[in-house]
């Protein structure tokens, strides 16, 4: 009988501590043995944001025992492991840092390989727990960081077709929330707000809709949030100006994601659109994206709830894949907070887009 792998995931990029661990017996999906996240909402909800010095402070205080109680629920020995995968970027240094020299310390302790993961292929394959999705497939990756659309061929092979041109759409969602005073993390506070209101209230620009391909725009919707505010006198307004944001975002995901699916044709088979990353929990966005796929003749693909936000699952899964060929990283591997999947492709944001 083929051998079980154990691997353990390690992230520490923004503001959540996790560790995972998973198991693959050959048959897809691998099992989560454990999955711990400890989230700093706390730390930083009174800065409206993530503060780094604080998030990395968090993460040293934490990461040992984070680790510790993944190995106590997954009941495996730390000498069974097969590698230690951790985060090596993009994120931000002091906070990537921790977590991956921690994994370094980890893996030469017990003689294990190190596998150095980029963040965003954990999003990427974080589908992967829940169904038999296969290469190749159109990625709609949508976090607090970033914003992209990109055809994916294979592990490590990632062709980048569209991206934002400034914000990334989870960073619009929490400055239009901390704009209207719902707090932090403001994504999941749009969405329930957005039941309230009345989406048809407030006209919100839908900045290159008609151009620039499959690449996208969000921060000329955030100031037209700010000159709405002035005239926000009651709770009501606000839902109502928080659901007319997320009703544009929607228009803006529903035909982007249009053009998108275009592009991806040219370049690859399949019908596989993997939506990912923490902005793909938002209900109406999966909806949106079911309409799509539906009108497209696309098979739509979601991470579990809990496995859309940042998670250590993704990681070791990735992680996972990267040991079954064969691919580790020296101890000398430095992290790399910034760490494009497409690596041809340029960094755009603030820079404009050729349109
Ligand atoms: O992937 P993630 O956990 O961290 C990054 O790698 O950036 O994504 C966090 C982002 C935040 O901007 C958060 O507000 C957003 O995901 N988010 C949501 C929802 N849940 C989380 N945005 C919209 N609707 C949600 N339900
Ligand atoms: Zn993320």
């Amino acid at each position: 009988m083929r051998k079980k792998i154990l691997i353990m995931g390690i992230e520490t990029s923004c503001d959540e501590t996790a560790v995972s661990i998973i198991q693959d017996n050959g048959q897809k999906p691998p099992k989560i043995l454990a999955n711990i996240i400890s989230s700093q909402e706390e730390v930083h909800k009174k800065f409206g944001g993530v503060v780094p010095e604080l998030a990395a402070r968090s993460h040293l205080e934490k990461i040992e025992l984070i680790a510790k109680k993944a190995i106590k629920i997954s009941k495996v020995k730390l000498q069974d492991l097969d590698a230690i995968s951790a985060t090596a970027g993009p994120g931000l240094v002091v906070c990537l840092s921790v977590g991956f020299n921690f994994a370094k310390a980890l893996a030469l302790a017990l003689k294990k390989p190190l596998i150095a993961v980029n963040h965003l292929e954990g999003h990427a394959l974080s589908p992967m727990f829940e169904s038999k999705l296969s290469y190749p497939y159109l990625l709609l990756l949508i976090s607090g960081g970033h914003t992209q659309f990109l055809v994916v061929k294979g592990l490590g092979k990632y062709k980048r077709i569209g991206t934002t041109i400034d914000d990334a759409i989870g960073e619009a969602f929490d400055k239009t929330a901390k704009l209207l005073g719902f707090g932090f993390p403001g994504g999941p506070k749009i969405e329930k707000f957005s039941k309230k209101g009345n989406a048809n209230k407030f006209d919100l620009p839908q900045p290159i809709i008609n151009k620039g391909g499959c690449n996208l725009s969000f921060a000329g919707l955030k100031t037209a949030v700010l000159r709405y505010k002035i005239l926000l006198k009651t709770k009501k307004d606000k839902y109502d100006l928080a659901a007319s944001f997320q009703s544009t975002v929607l228009k803006i995901i529903y035909k982007k994601t249009k053009v998108a699916i275009k592009e991806y044709k040219k370049l690859a088979k399949g019908n596989s659109l993997v939506v990912a990353g923490g902005v793909a929990a938002n209900k109406e966005i999966r909806k949106i994206i079911n309409k799509v796929s539906l009108e497209e003749n696309f098979k739509p693909y979601f991470p579990e709830l809990n496995l859309c936000s940042d998670n250590a699952a993704m990681i070791a899964i990735a992680g996972l894949k990267k040991f079954k060929k064969n691919k580790f990283d020296r101890l000398d591997f430095s992290i790399k907070p910034r760490w494009s999947l497409d690596s041809k492709a340029k960094f755009l944001k603030g820079s404009g887009v050729k349109l």
